[in-house]
């Protein structure tokens, strides 16, 4: 009988992720980059990179000796059909990393559009994929998917309330997968960073030279994020945390919501001031 309280001992095994094949999404740059070598190094069989932009895919997949698919997330029908091609190609998927993913900042008022593509890419292309790859890895009885959520998802991010929202939604989909198939061979881990040194930086620091500097003072790089999730994988771990106090807030948070709720306050003061 399943638990239902969590408290069910978890047997952590190892994952091997030598002769692999990994699909990415998001690869053309920054933190699916840096998987992609990553996993490259250890020794993966095959390493697909899946983007949006072709051009800058094709660049990471000649460095890493992986190979480069055009995808826009957001599309199910592309979507469907580059895991179908993939599949057909190497016999398999082993690890789905659902990483593509943009920055929205502004509040309630930002656009509907602005609302409707954050949650399109931040969160339905984690559906039209696990739809997708779920069935193949289901009838092989083994299978990974790591979804790129963000801190957001578990805290929030001050200044960007669409991308808080979203990553919120993206971890918990995550979670759902987990609790639903994770009897049935399927593994999901959820990697939520704090800031991490990509392009999309410049996409949370833009409201104040406060904010900007207590972005950049929380920033790790793309490597120690790669490194994280290679360990993350190998130990089956569902949350994958680069910055470790993310954990330590999550639980504080958990803990007294309302007390954490007041120190953000005070944070978002003191990054944007006159708030
Ligand atoms: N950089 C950070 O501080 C940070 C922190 C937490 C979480 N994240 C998350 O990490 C993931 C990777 O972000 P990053 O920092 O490496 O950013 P990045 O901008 O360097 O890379 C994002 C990649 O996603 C691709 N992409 C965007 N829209 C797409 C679409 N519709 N279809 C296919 N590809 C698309 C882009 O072309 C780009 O190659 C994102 O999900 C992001 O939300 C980033």
């Amino acid at each position: 009988m399943p638990c239902h309280n969590g408290d069910e001992a978890h047997e952590r095994q190892s994952v091997d992720i030598r002769e692999k094949v990994i699909l990415i999404t998001g690869g053309a740059s920054g933190i699916g980059a840096a998987m992609a070598k990553r996993f490259t190094e250890s020794g993966a069989g095959a390493v697909i990179i899946a983007d949006i932009d072709i051009d800058r895919a094709q660049e990471v997949a000649t460095t890493v000796g992986g190979e480069a698919v055009h995808l826009d997330v957001t599309d199910e029908d592309e979507t469907r059909s580059v895991i179908e091609q993939v599949a057909r190609a190497h016999g398999t998927i082993d690890l789905l990393c659902l990483n593509a993913g943009i920055p929205t900042d502004g509040s309630v008022d930002a656009p509907n559009e602005d609302w409707q593509r954050t949650w399109d890419v931040n969160v339905m292309a984690h559906v039209y994929a696990t739809r997708h790859a779920l069935p193949g890895m289901l009838e092989k009885g083994s299978g990974y998917i790591l979804t790129t959520a963000s801190a957001a998802g578990l805290l929030t991010n001050i200044g960007a309330a669409p991308y808080s929202v979203t990553k919120h939604a993206a971890v918990a989909l995550a979670e759902w997968l987990a609790v639903t198939y994770g009897q049935r061979g399927i593994t999901v881990s959820c990697l939520c960073p704090m800031f991490v040194d990509t392009p999309m930086l410049a996409g949370f620091g833009g409201h104040t030279a406060e904010m900007q500097g207590w972005v950049k003072s929380l920033a790790i790089t793309t490597d120690d994020v790669a490194e994280a999730v290679l360990e993350g994988i190998t130990e089956e771990r569902f949350l994958i945390l680069p910055h470790p106090e993310v954990g330590e807030y999550f639980q504080r948070k958990a803990a007294d919501y309302d007390r954490w709720i007041a120190g953000m306050q005070t944070l978002q003061s003191s990054v944007v001031p006159g708030t």
